[in-house]
């Protein structure tokens, strides 16, 4: 059998190019597997599937929402992981402490994309392609936190710019705003290899900066799309679709104001669900009236 290591660099080349017009464009593990070795047969109790996917966007929906894209077909079941999860490494605290510090250090919304660009304490930044840092107007009173970016915000290295971008856009058109009235984060800053539930540790490696990032905007009203960003930021248990439509008061520090927070649900299950949209609109609807009550 040939060996990956006995072809030349031009036939490595011509084999990847292959493997990307195949459609094998992505990583999907955070370490590479060499399949021409003998693998480990793993024995033991079956490894749990992953629960389902958070759901990440109107039956009877108003004009603006009811041009939405056609709906995605359900998301693959995610096959169990070829080998079992790594441990969480004991230096896990000190990146947290180490990104906390880092995030308090940062004056301006430009510090904070520096020192998340050079963090290195979050694993996925070595299979992502870009950080994704925030979209939109940083001066504007709406801010969104999404969950993290998937396969075209990697490669584009902007928040929102897939098909779950574009509902996002035309909800927002739907109450009077876009990208130049609203500013777009997520709770990751990379995205996960093949657009896995990102895990808690990796929500906490990312979490300081997110909540600087915030305290940084001081935006009127916070918009969490999704559970993942509902229950992080608000620091919920409850799922998405029992937090969605409350107004919650979000706060960083006693020193600074309340911001009025509301967990919606994600456009990327409004695609693969359109009849929660209903529940959606109304979310966006409650948004309006508490951003003309903003002033
Ligand atoms: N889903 C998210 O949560 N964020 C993105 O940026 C894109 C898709």
């Amino acid at each position: 059998m040939v060996q990956t290591s006995d072809l030349s660099d031009a036939d490595a080349a011509s084999l990847l190019a292959w493997q990307v017009a195949a459609g094998a464009d992505e990583a999907i593990l955070d370490e590479p597997v060499d399949r021409t070795r003998p693998q480990p047969s793993i024995s033991g109790p079956a490894i749990p599937a992953p629960p389902p996917a958070t759901p990440r966007g109107v039956a009877e929906a108003p004009p603006a929402f009811a041009g939405a894209a056609a709906p995605l077909p359900p998301r693959p079941a995610i096959r169990p992981a070829a080998s079992p999860p790594r441990p969480v490494p004991a230096s896990t605290p000190l990146v947290a402490q180490d990104a906390k510090a880092l995030a308090a250090s940062c004056k301006t919304i430009a510090e904070l994309e520096q020192a998340v660009r050079v963090y290195d304490g979050c694993g996925l930044k070595k299979t992502a392609t870009n950080t994704v840092f925030a979209d939109g107007n940083p001066g504007a009173k709406l801010m969104f936190v999404g969950e993290a970016p998937g396969a075209d915000e990697d490669r584009q290295g902007k928040p929102f710019v897939g098909l779950s971008g574009k509902l996002l856009d035309r909800m927002l058109q739907a109450i009077g705003y876009d990208r130049t009235s609203a500013y777009i984060t997520n709770i990751l800053f990379w995205r996960p290899p093949g657009n896995r539930q990102p895990t808690p540790q990796e929500i906490q490696q990312c979490l300081p900066f997110v909540v600087r990032h915030i305290e940084l905007v001081r935006p009127d009203v916070l918009v969490l799309l999704g559970g993942t960003s509902a229950k992080t930021i608000l620091n919920q248990t409850e799922g998405i679709l029992r937090l969605r439509g409350r107004w919650f008061e979000y706060r960083t520090d006693e020193s600074l104001p309340v911001i009025p927070a509301i967990p919606t649900l994600h456009p990327a299950y409004l695609l693969r669900s359109p009849g929660q949209k209903r529940e959606a609109w109304r979310d966006f609807l409650s948004l309006k009236l508490r951003l003309s009550d903003a002033g």
